[in-house]
């Protein structure tokens, strides 16, 4: 049994390794500037979930908790997530994402926790100069959100070089299933065809990306924390597979033929109308190899599951 602390802890992914992490015995401190209904619950089921609501800017917090709960690792999951949010607020991006990290990286350095899997984004690329890529393409994110997390992917080199920390970073792609909290596809796309409202999309459609399940990306995160010694320090946790959103409608109107559901060609602009730069699939043959790690998730599997899940009002 180990002691983790999981930053982030009340998110979509923090929560859902909270529950993951507590399933299999081990302890688990959640540390979050917000509370969540998903995770109250989840604590009052099981006694060893701890929930620390705090602000991961303010060093004395991060400090304290690290000094006071002595964790054998760290989840680093809190961040300002997402392009859309990272154009609203660049400087509370940084803010966080940066200023934030880095006080988890000090807080470890000055109280002896060696290991943190910290959670990076295929933002870190920028475009994808083709269709399937590797850890070896280059980084040249665009966008506030990609850049602060390839900013903290280079501190935590400095850190490990100069202090011998394990700073695993996990490179996940778009993350689906129950509880995702942008609205975002596949969401919108299930929540309309759950709730049997109309919903088409002028665009969109030829946007290929990597679409993960939650639990595909709970077991990467949690094959990269167990691991006892690592030869890379990034790993893919995705798919492998960028299907286009024209064809996650059909497979989505395969399984509600009733579903109102239409997108055009072209693009895929997020919410505030910020177009989605070129992406595709994450190449995940090291994760395969070094962790073991077996996704279970093919999109229609997945996007099955989210329904499921959608329809039993857990979405
Ligand atoms: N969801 C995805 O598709 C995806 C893809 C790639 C990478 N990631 C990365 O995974 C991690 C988790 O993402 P998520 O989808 O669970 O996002 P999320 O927004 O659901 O979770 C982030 C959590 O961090 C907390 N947080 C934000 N600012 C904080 C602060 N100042 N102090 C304390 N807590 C704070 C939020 O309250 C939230 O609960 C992030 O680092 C994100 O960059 C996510």
């Amino acid at each position: 049994m180990s002691r983790i602390l999981i930053t982030g802890g009340a998110g979509f992914i923090g929560f859902a390794v909270a529950k993951a992490l507590s399933a299999r015995g081990d302890e688990v401190i959640a540390f979050d500037i917000a509370r969540s209904p998903r995770l109250d619950a989840e604590i009052a089921q099981h006694k060893n979930i701890e929930f620390i609501q705090g602000e991961l800017t303010e060093w004395p917090q991060v400090v304290g908790l690290v000094q006071s709960r002595k964790p054998d690792a760290i989840i680093h999951c809190a961040a300002v997530v997402g392009v859309t949010n990272s154009l609203a607020s660049p400087i509370g991006t940084f803010r966080v994402n940066v200023d934030g990290s880095l006080n988890v990286f000090e807080a470890m350095r000055l109280c002896g926790v060696r290991r943190v899997v910290n959670l990076s984004s295929e933002e870190t690329y920028g475009a994808f100069e083709k269709d399937k890529i590797d850890e070896t393409h280059p980084n040249r994110p665009l966008k506030p959100y990609g850049i602060s997390k390839y900013a903290v992917e280079r501190l935590a080199c400095d850190y490990v070089t100069a202090y011998a920390m394990e700073i695993i970073n996990v490179r996940t792609c778009w993350v689906y299933g129950p509880g995702l909290p942008r609205p975002r596809v596949p969401k919108i796309l299930i929540d309309a065809a759950a709730t049997g409202q109309k919903l088409h999309l002028l665009g969109g459609g030829d946007f290929r990306v990597d679409h993960v399940y939650i639990d595909d990306c709970v077991s990467g995160i949690l094959k990269a924390l167990d691991k006892p010694t690592h030869r890379y320090d990034i790993y893919h946790i995705a798919t492998g597979e960028a299907p286009s959103l024209s064809e996650i409608v059909a497979m989505i109107k395969e399984l509600v033929p009733s579903a109102d559901l239409a997108i055009g060609p072209g693009p895929y602009k997020f919410i505030d109308g910020t177009e989605a730069i070129r992406k595709g699939a994450l190449d995940i043959t090291r994760a395969r190899t070094e962790l073991d790690y077996q996704p279970q998730f093919p999109i229609k599997k997945g996007l099955a599951a989210y329904l499921e899940a959608t329809r039993a009002g857990l979405g």
